[in-house]
């Protein structure tokens, strides 16, 4: 469960980033974050893990267990401790994602859990046995064993978000984020990541942000919408032309959303 309380950031320019930003992300969701460019939906997700400062809120999250993790209290100040240990629990899969080009892709799913072992230990002795058997298992599920030894920058874009969804399984994080996972992957990658997403999500939930209506439909769970930093729709994820039209009031990138729908329509 992942709970987020009245964030707001305001830059010293006065600008508002994030207005009071509310909701909650439950057990078995798959949550998408829409909205035009600029709307907020990276700046909601980097202050989720503690990545940026908020003028405003808090963020809390708790697995099964029901110990509770704060990312960002309402003082605005989480102790460096706490901050680490809440972000060992959140799994981060970014677009193109931040894998190391030169390392063998084994190398880049361990790297998922340093933030879990002491220092020493790594450095002194590397990854057990267990360890690195479960993280071929990690490239098993997203399809990529045969891969293990490949140099990660060999890669196709496709194949390093894969890549990069092990790395976060890999970690055993409690949430995952994911800021626009497949919007650099061609239509046929990006529904395979969606794919391997869905099941991901009912383990534990994923926030994501996406730029395809189309397939938040249909693989997500629920949609929360904003608009210049406010959330504007918190709902069900089959969204009308005249929805779609809200969010991406006379943005840009709308017409391709609204494409999208079309051809979501239509199929
Ligand atoms: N480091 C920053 N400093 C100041 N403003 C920023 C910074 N990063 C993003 N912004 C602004 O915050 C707003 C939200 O950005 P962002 O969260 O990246 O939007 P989205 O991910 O929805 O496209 C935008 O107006 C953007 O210009
Ligand atoms: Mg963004």
């Amino acid at each position: 469960m992942l709970e987020v309380k009245g964030l707001s950031k305001r830059l010293p320019t006065g600008k508002t980033i994030l207005n009071d930003i509310s909701f909650r992300v439950d057990k078995g969701e798959f949550v998408a974050l829409l909205g035009a460019s600029g709307a907020g939906k990276s700046m909601t997700m980097r202050a989720i893990a503690g990545l940026t400062s908020v003028t405003a809120g808090e963020v809390v999250f708790s697995g099964e267990s029901g110990k509770c993790y704060t990312t960002i209290t309402a003082s605005g100040k989480t102790s460096g401790k706490d901050l680490r240990r809440a972000r060992r629990n959140i799994g981060v899969i970014f677009q193109g994602s931040n894998l190391v080009k030169r390392l063998p892709v084994l190398d880049n799913v361990m790297i998922g859990r340093l933030g879990r072992i002491h220092p020493l230990r790594s450095w002194l002795y590397g990854f057990t046995d267990q360890e690195a058997s479960e993280a071929m298992a990690a490239l098993e599920r997203v399809g990529m064993a045969g891969f293990a030894s490949r140099r990660t920058g060999s890669l196709s874009g496709g194949e390093v978000q894969r890549v990069a969804i092990a790395r976060a399984i890999f970690q055993r994080p409690l949430l995952y984020l994911a800021d626009e996972p497949v919007s650099s992957l061609d239509p046929k990658n990006a529904e395979a990541i969606m794919q391997l997403m869905q099941p991901l999500a009912r383990e534990h939930p994923i926030l994501g942000a996406f730029h395809q209506p189309g397939m938040v439909m249909h693989y997500c769970t629920r949609v929360i919408a904003l608009h210049k930093g406010s959330i504007i729709y918190n709902g069900a994820p089959n969204l009308s032309a005249k929805q779609l039209d809200e969010i991406y009031c006379g943005q840009a990138d709308r017409p391709e959303a609204t494409q999208e729908l079309t051809a979501a329509a239509e199929s």
